[in-house]
């Protein structure tokens, strides 16, 4: 008899980044959707999107989706809010029988977190750039005290893994040591590979600061659309994930794996 948990699709789920960024985001998509199977492309061999043009971003775009589409599957998510700023919309147009989903830096959050906070917005240059961020901020301005941080580098040393754990503590003190002498009461990690290098900012700000990112709205998101859609995969089945990347560094994929199953900068 088919049932609840026989039925569905089980088609996987494309998810894709400038690299191994969007690997925070999925995470937080396999703890929300245990039965579904993703396929994760890291396109590293063009990391970083976040100095790039956007039309340079979304021919890059394109060429991820469709190489996900290879794979039959049944949605995408942009684990990058740099790639969802410069390519969403057109995505959407392009591909509209597709779910497609992106993230975005967890602004409204870290606005609502307490009384008018000071919120820091740590985001690669192109991010802050667009027109699509400027709104976003502009409409929670009455909430919070925004301040923005392009952090142009930080992504290629985050890309090198946990060797580079002492390059990245020095870059980090630097780039905020000017933010510190007032520090803020937020930060928003407006990039899907700074997730990942969040005990070292731990150590950096004081322990009242706040931390938000996108993923889990994403997750939620990403739930809500695969059900309305009628798109969820049978429930009795265990989810798995495959990776894939441009790089031809065979290195590259497990750096995506580790990343996967450990935090790779923890202090
Ligand atoms: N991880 C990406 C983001 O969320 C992009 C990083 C980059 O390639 O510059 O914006």
């Amino acid at each position: 008899m088919l049932t609840q948990s026989t039925i569905g699709d089980s088609r996987p789920i494309g998810v894709f980044d400038s690299g191994l960024g969007g690997v925070s985001v999925l995470r937080a998509l396999c703890a929300h959707l245990p039965s579904e199977d993703f396929v994760y492309f890291g396109d590293s061999a063009n990391a970083p999107y976040g100095v790039k043009t956007q039309d340079q971003i979304l021919d890059l775009s394109r060429q991820a989706t469709k190489r996900l589409l290879a794979f039959d599957v049944k949605a995408i998510v942009i684990a990058c809010n740099t790639a969802t700023a410069a390519s969403a919309e057109c995505l959407r147009t392009e591909y509209p029988h597709l779910p497609i989903l992106g993230v975005e830096p967890a602004i409204r959050p870290a606005a609502l977190s307490s009384k008018h906070p000071k919120v820091l917005i740590m985001a690669t240059p192109m991010t802050l750039k667009m027109d699509k961020f400027k709104t976003l901020e502009r409409s929670l301005s009455p909430l919070a005290e925004f301040y923005t941080l392009p952090c142009p580098g930080l992504v290629e040393l985050i890309e090198q893994g946990p060797e580079r754990s002492a390059q990245l503590r020095e870059f980090l003190s630097r780039l905020l040591a000017p933010i510190l002498a007032s520090p803020p009461d937020a930060v928003v990690l407006g990039c899907t590979h700074y997730p990942f290098i969040l005990p070292l900012l731990k150590e950096l700000f004081p322990s009242t600061t706040a931390f938000f990112d996108g993923a889990e709205g994403t997750a939620k998101q990403l739930e809500k659309r695969l059900a309305e859609q009628n798109l969820l995969a049978p429930c009795t089945h265990r989810g798995c994930v495959r990776f894939l990347s441009s790089s031809t560094d065979p290195q590259t994929t497990a750096l995506m794996e580790s990343f996967f199953r450990s935090h790779p900068f923890s202090s």
